[in-house]
């Protein structure tokens, strides 16, 4: 056990931490995604679908209760995913003050910038998101167990689907930065891969931002109405 604590406590457990809990994220935002498509097949299988995550394995978990472990799972990969990038950036800022590896800093802090700023604009993202769509606080006709009109009423306003496109660059980067170090992480680092490895990180990104977007431009151009 302490082992393993010592582990969780070293660089390289952090960096494993990352990448386990990011397998299970990008897996989240890609169902989530494809989930969403049915947005284009109407409004009662998009409801129905709605439904059948909160009645799914009901009668051991009680009416909701999939939802509530798949939230819990969720919060907990997204709070050791944040605790590890934060340990993993004051470590390496420690590092730098030392002054070396002068050569990769430009590409590194990049990455490195664009993963961290990127990351706190999701989180703001996905709290406005959760009041947006699935409390309903800070949406002008929300309905309970409705989300094919939620999502239609949400994107008709057109400065809320601007910031719901907006929201998808951020996401794509952290997607692809992501993808690609979390492949990195769990041993897919040889010459012989590395372009393998960036082109799936990049088709990851691409896939989530072109499905995402899709469903405010739809609603804008009534192609879903
Ligand atoms: C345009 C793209 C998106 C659409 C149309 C959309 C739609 C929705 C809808 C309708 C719900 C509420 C479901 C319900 O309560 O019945 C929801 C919940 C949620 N969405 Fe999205 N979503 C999008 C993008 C995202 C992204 C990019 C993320 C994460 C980075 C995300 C994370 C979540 C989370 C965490 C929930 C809360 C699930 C729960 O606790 O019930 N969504 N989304």
């Amino acid at each position: 056990m302490r082992r393993v604590f010592r582990l969780y406590e070293s660089t390289i457990g952090k960096k494993i931490v990352m990448a386990v809990t990011g397998v299970l994220l990008v897996g989240f935002v890609v169902a989530h995604m494809a989930g969403n498509l049915k947005m284009y097949a109407g409004q009662e299988k998009m409801d129905h679908y709605g439904e059948f995550l909160r009645e799914f394995a009901a009668p051991v978990l009680g009416h909701g209760g999939f939802l509530w472990v798949a939230r819990a799972i969720l919060l907990l990969a997204v709070a050791a995913h944040i605790r590890s990038a934060i340990l993993l950036t004051r470590q390496s800022q420690a590092a730098r003050d030392v002054g070396y590896k002068v050569t990769t800093r430009r590409e590194s802090n990049y990455a490195s910038l664009s993963m961290r700023w990127g990351g706190v604009f999701l989180a703001a993202f996905i709290v406005l998101h959760i009041l947006h769509f699935t409390t309903g606080h800070i949406h002008p006709t929300f309905e309970h167990g409705a989300p094919y009109a939620n999502v239609v009423a949400g994107f008709t306003v057109w400065w809320t689907a601007a910031l719901y496109i907006l929201a998808m660059i951020p996401l794509g980067l952290h997607l692809y930065h992501g993808t690609w170090s979390m492949l990195q992480t769990l041993g897919a680092n040889h010459p012989r891969y590395n372009h393998l490895r960036r082109k799936i990180a990049l088709a990851v990104a691409l896939i989530v931002v072109v499905g995402n977007i899709s469903f405010p431009v739809a609603v804008l151009t009534g192609l879903i109405k």
